[in-house]
C-alpha cells in the first residue's frame, strides 16, 4: 500500500477517521482487513518513539513505510536512514528499534489487527485518565506528555539504556495518577493547606502507586514505583517515605527535577509562572537538597542543548 501527498492530506483532515494524539505524534486509523490495520503516524519534528516487535499477536505483521519525510533508525547501536518510499519490517528486529525525524515524518503502519486494535484501545485508556488527571489539577494539555518527553530525554542524556525506557515513559506520564484520589478543592485551593488537608494531599503518591499496580493495561504496573517515589527528595526530607540519596530510583529523581521545572513554569492559580531562568536558578538551589545532583547537571545540559526552549 502506497499513499501520495492528497491521500496523506485527506487523511489527516478527515475528521471522521479515528484517531489518537500521543504527544509527539498523531495516530489515525486509516482501515483494516482481517489480518492488517493500516494507520497513518504522523510524527512531529524533533521526535522519536520505540518499537519493540512482538511474536504471536493476532498475524504477526508489524511494518512501517514512510510515505513522507526522512526518518532515522537506530538498532542495537547502529543507525541507518529510512527513505521515503522504504519500508522496515519489524518482525526482522526482535530488539529495540528506536526511531526518529529531524522534520516531520508521515508513516504508514501495518500491523496485525488484533495488535492495532488492542494498542489504540489501550491509548485511548491511557488518555482518558491523562486527560482526568489534567483536569483535576488544573494544568493545560498535554502536561503529561511533556513531563514524559523531557524525562525520557533526560534518561537518554544520563546515558541509560533505551530497554529501560518504558517503565521511566508511563511512570513520568502517570506520576500525578494518584491526584485523582485527592478531593479538587484540595488541589486547587489558593491558600495554605491545613495539616490535615497537606496529608491527604500528599497521599497522591501512595494512592497513585496503589492505581498503578492495578491498572487495567498490564504495561502500566511496573512504573508504579515512580508513582510512589516522585515527591522524595535527595536528603530525605520528601515524601511518602523520607527516602535517601541512592535509594531514589533514577527514574523518580528524574521526574521529580522535569515535573518541578514544569510547574515552576506554568501559571497556576496559587502563584504566577516563573520564568525560565529564575526556573533555573531553583533548580540549581535545590541540587543536592531537593534533586540528585547528577540528574540536576544533565537537565542542565539538556536546556542548553535545546537553546532553554521549554515545550
Ligand atoms: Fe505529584
Amino acid at each position: 500500500m502506497k499513499l501520495t501527498r492528497e491521500q496523506i492530506k485527506y487523511i489527516k483532515e478527515n475528521t471522521s477517521l479515528p484517531r489518537n494524539d500521543v504527544g509527539h505524534a498523531m495516530s489515525t486509523y486509516i482501515g483494516k482487513t482481517d489480518k492488517v490495520a493500516y494507520s497513518l503516524f504522523s510524527l512531529l519534528p524533533n521526535r522519536s518513539f520505540w518499537v519493540r516487535y512482538t511474536k504471536g499477536i493476532g498475524s504477526g505483521i508489524e511494518k512501517y513505510t514512510v510515505v513522507q519525510g526522512i526518518l532515522e533508525v537506530q538498532y542495537e547501536g547502529h543507525t541507518f536512514i529510512l527513505n521515503e518510499g522504504e519500508t522496515l519490517d519489524a518482525s526482522e528486529y526482535p530488539e529495540l528499534l528506536s526511531f526518529y525525524g529531524e522534520d516531520a515524518v508521515e508513516i504508514l503502519v501495518e500491523m496485525s489487527t488484533e495488535e492495532f486494535e488492542m494498542n489504540f484501545r489501550n491509548t485511548e485508556i491511557v488518555q482518558r485518565d491523562a486527560a482526568a488527571i489534567e483536569k483535576v489539577d488544573g494544568y493545560t494539555f498535554h502536561h503529561c506528555s511533556r513531563i514524559k518527553d523531557y524525562s525520557i530525554e533526560l534518561w537518554k542524556k544520563l546515558g541509560q539504556p533505551i530497554e529501560r525506557v518504558t517503565m521511566l515513559r508511563w511512570g513520568a506520564y502517570f506520576h500525578d495518577i494518584g491526584k485523582l484520589a485527592v478531593p479538587i478543592e484540595i488541589l486547587n485551593k489558593p491558600g495554605k493547606l491545613t495539616s490535615e488537608e497537606w496529608e491527604l494531599m500528599k497521599s497522591h503518591t501512595v494512592k497513585g502507586a496503589q492505581m498503578m499496580r492495578e491498572h487495567e493495561i498490564i504495561w502500566l504496573r511496573d512504573a508504579a514505583f515512580i508513582v510512589e517515589e516522585h515527591h522524595e527528595r535527595y536528603d530525605g526530607k520528601g515524601y511518602p517515605h523520607g527516602l535517601k540519596g541512592e535509594e531514589i530510583s533514577l527514574e523518580a529523581s528524574i521526574v521529580s527535577v522535569v515535573d518541578s521545572f514544569d510547574a515552576m513554569t506554568t501559571n497556576r492559580v496559587y502563584r504566577n509562572a516563573l520564568t525560565i531562568k529564575e526556573a533555573i536558578q531553583e533548580i540549581i538551589k535545590g541540587r543536592g537538597t531537593q534533586f540528585n545532583p547528577t540528574v540536576v547537571d544533565a537537565f542542565l545540559k539538556l536546556l542548553h542543548d535545546q537553546e532553554f526552549k521549554w515545550r
